[in-house]
């Protein structure tokens, strides 16, 4: 059976009190895609007010902490998101990856610490401009998933990969179909000789540049289940177009 479309919407540091409304138009508009699951993952400081704000609407959180408690300044663990209303959130972003160089081993503990704690998770994968144009995407890929993703067998609900191309991240530029097909498959493949059969339920984003104009192409394509949504993600009027592609296909 075919995987029900997942569309995510990556805030990133973006999100007043004053875009809660934007919050609410989106999850409003939702409503009427109910064969695609959506979700936004906001700052964590927005976290609470908007699950108030759009009940029975996934709202989600950027990172994790790998730990449950304890001295860690300015950080979050799972039981914190989880109280404050999230019910997933994503890990190992790219920009959390380079900026605040985050490892596949924590990246892994990350995951770990979120599913026990009985959060959904988003888990990022992508490769480099300079290891794509060396013909080094898939291996490097598929290297980081396996040392990034969970021990622990997991399903449709609880575990989804993006395969984000960090070049492909707010620049306007997207692999082509043939590329995309291909790490998806790849990737499809290491889930499955990870977690055997269960690893055909885990859902597979593609994130990078999505928006009105390619989604209904990108969602076409084998073994994409979705996408993750950065800057697209802001406003009503460009993210539900791209919900509307993914009930199409
Ligand atoms: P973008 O970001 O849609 O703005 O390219 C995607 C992401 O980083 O998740």
């Amino acid at each position: 059976m075919a995987l029900k479309k997942f569309v995510a919407g990556n805030w990133k540091m973006h999100g007043l009190s004053s875009d809660l409304e934007k919050i609410r138009a989106i999850a409003e508009a939702s409503r009427n895609y109910p064969n695609v699951d959506v979700a936004l993952c906001v700052p964590a400081i927005l976290i609470e007010r908007a699950a108030r704000a759009v009940p029975g609407f996934a709202i989600g959180g950027q990172d994790v902490h790998h730990a449950e408690k304890g001295a860690h300044t300015g950080c979050m663990s799972a039981a914190m998101l989880l109280d404050a209303g999230a019910s997933l959130t994503i890990v190992g972003h790219s920009e959390r990856r380079d900026a605040h160089r985050e490892s596949d081993t924590e990246v892994q503990a990350k995951a770990k610490a979120a599913l026990e704690c009985g959060l959904n998770l988003i888990l990022c994968v992508g490769e480099s401009l300079e290891v794509r144009e060396r013909g080094a995407a898939v291996t490097t890929v598929i290297a980081q998933l396996d040392a990034s993703i969970p021990h622990e067998s997991t399903d449709e609900a609880e575990l989804t990969v993006a395969y984000e191309p960090i070049w492909a991240i707010g620049t306007g530029k997207i692999p082509t179909v043939g590329e995309i097909a291909e790490m998806h498959s790849a990737i499809r493949e290491q889930l499955v000789h990870r977690y055997g059969a269960a690893g055909n339920q885990v859902r597979i984003l593609y994130g990078g540049s999505v928006k009105a104009s390619n989604a209904g192409e990108i969602f076409s394509i084998a073994d994409v289940n979705g996408a993750l949504v950065g800057g697209a993600s802001l406003k009503a009027a460009d993210f539900i177009p791209i919900v509307a592609a993914a009930a199409l296909v």
